[in-house]
């Protein structure tokens, strides 16, 4: 059975809000390149899209991490299921997220990519659900703040599917 999805950002929002977030990108990494690091696989179609609307010189590499434990919240470590590529030395590091939820993964993800000793590191998620927010991240680029809703599309899935929707729904569970 084919489950409701009702739109809660439209494609047209949504591809307005990553040409704003990629001007101000743009703007505050001006002079320098910015790394893109993505977290598979959520974060795939964002980034991608937001790569395009940088107009400073981009590099991208691409991690995958699974939280310790089980079920649908996070408990708080993670583990690096396929690292990146390339070492972060140096380099102006911008982590690009589908969505903050615990806040748990990225927090334990920027103490591990500290360590690698990049000149900076910045957050970047299209949505952000304030109201979950347990561990202490300081994001720096937000798209969207939503509801405490489950939402699905432009990456995001349940039980792996719904990523490719070019758009943001709320699964009506
Ligand atoms: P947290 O911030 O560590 O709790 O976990 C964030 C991760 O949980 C995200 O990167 C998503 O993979 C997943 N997640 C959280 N909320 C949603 C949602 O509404 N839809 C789909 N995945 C979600
Ligand atoms: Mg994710």
């Amino acid at each position: 059975m084919e489950d409701k999805i009702s739109i809660l950002l439209t494609e047209e929002e949504v591809d307005a809000k990553i040409r704003a977030l990629g001007k101000k990108i743009s703007e505050d990494y001006a002079g320098k390149s910015v790394h893109l690091v993505c977290v598979l696989k959520g974060g795939v179609f964002f980034m991608c899209e937001l790569a395009k609307r940088i107009d400073v010189p981009v590099s991208m590499d691409f991690m995958s991490v699974s939280s310790y434990g089980n079920g649908t919240s996070s408990s708080g470590a993670v583990r690096i299921v396929k690292d990146l590529d390339e070492p972060l030395e140096g380099k102006d590091v911008l982590i690009v997220e589908d969505i903050i939820d615990s806040g748990n993964t990225l927090h334990y993800l920027v103490e591990i990519l500290y360590k690698r000793n990049p000149s900076s590191i910045k957050i970047c998620t299209l949505l952000d659900k304030p109201d979950r927010r347990v561990a202490d991240v300081n994001v720096d680029y937000v798209g969207f703040a939503i509801p405490d809703k489950f939402v699905v599309g432009y990456g995001l899935d349940y039980a792996q599917k719904y990523r490719n929707l070019p758009y943001i729904g709320v699964v009506e569970l």
